[in-house]
């Protein structure tokens, strides 16, 4: 584990078109891992950039990519979440960082930043679905103020697996002029 100082400087800013092939290849890199809880089929660069487009057209939804000089090495978007009761109260955040990058802070640097955001954005809640043997993704959960709500057993499908998925929460707290 890297110390504070030795943490890569990171330039988180809003996903670009030209990003797509880093994106794809990012989320792609979790689906082959097992780690993405609902996302199970491999995304195409048509998908990654429809995704980022619609981000770019929704300020309450942004996608974020942190950046080391010039590589694209993670990102986190603030996503819709059960729309029709609290679109614009409550979002689902998810998060990825490419594979070689993992465990240096940058999901703990993009977690902040989505925290940031959200609160910016009006937004009072946040939730995360894990699945419940991601102990990286439970870590880094618990090292940024979230808190574990509960498990849905036998939830989402890998295949042939059905895998228990950990819901988590996080307060935003309120801040004054937010959109
Ligand atoms: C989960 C994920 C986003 C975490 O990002 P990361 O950059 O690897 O995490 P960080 O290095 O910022 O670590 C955050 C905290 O988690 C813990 N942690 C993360 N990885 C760890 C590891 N391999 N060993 C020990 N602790 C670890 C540390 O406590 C760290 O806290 P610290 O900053 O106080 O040291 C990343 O591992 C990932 O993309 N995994 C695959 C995709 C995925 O699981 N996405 C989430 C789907 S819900």
């Amino acid at each position: 584990m890297v110390t504070p100082e030795q943490r890569p400087h990171l330039n988180i800013r809003p996903a670009r078109e030209d990003d797509a092939p880093a994106l794809r290849e990012i989320c792609n890199d979790a689906v082959e891992d097992g780690l993405a809880t609902f996302d199970n089929g491999l995304r195409s660069i048509e998908d990654q950039k429809r995704l980022i487009a619609t981000a770019g057209q929704d300020a309450k939804r942004p996608l974020l990519v942190a950046e080391v000089r010039n590589l694209v090495c993670g990102l986190v978007s603030v996503e819709a979440c059960e729309e029709r009761l609290h679109y614009g109260e409550i979002a689902e955040i998810v998060i990825f960082v490419r594979r070689s990058f993992r465990s240096y802070g940058v999901g703990r640097q993009l977690m902040r930043v989505a925290q940031t955001e959200a609160a910016r954005l009006g937004y009072r809640k946040l939730i995360g679905r894990v699945l419940s043997d991601n102990e990286d993704s439970l870590r880094l959960c618990k090292a940024t103020g979230w808190r574990v709500v509960g498990v849905h057993e036998r939830h989402a499908r890998h295949g042939s697996r059905l895998r228990d998925v950990t819901v988590v929460e996080y307060l935003l707290p309120a801040v004054s002029g937010a959109e």
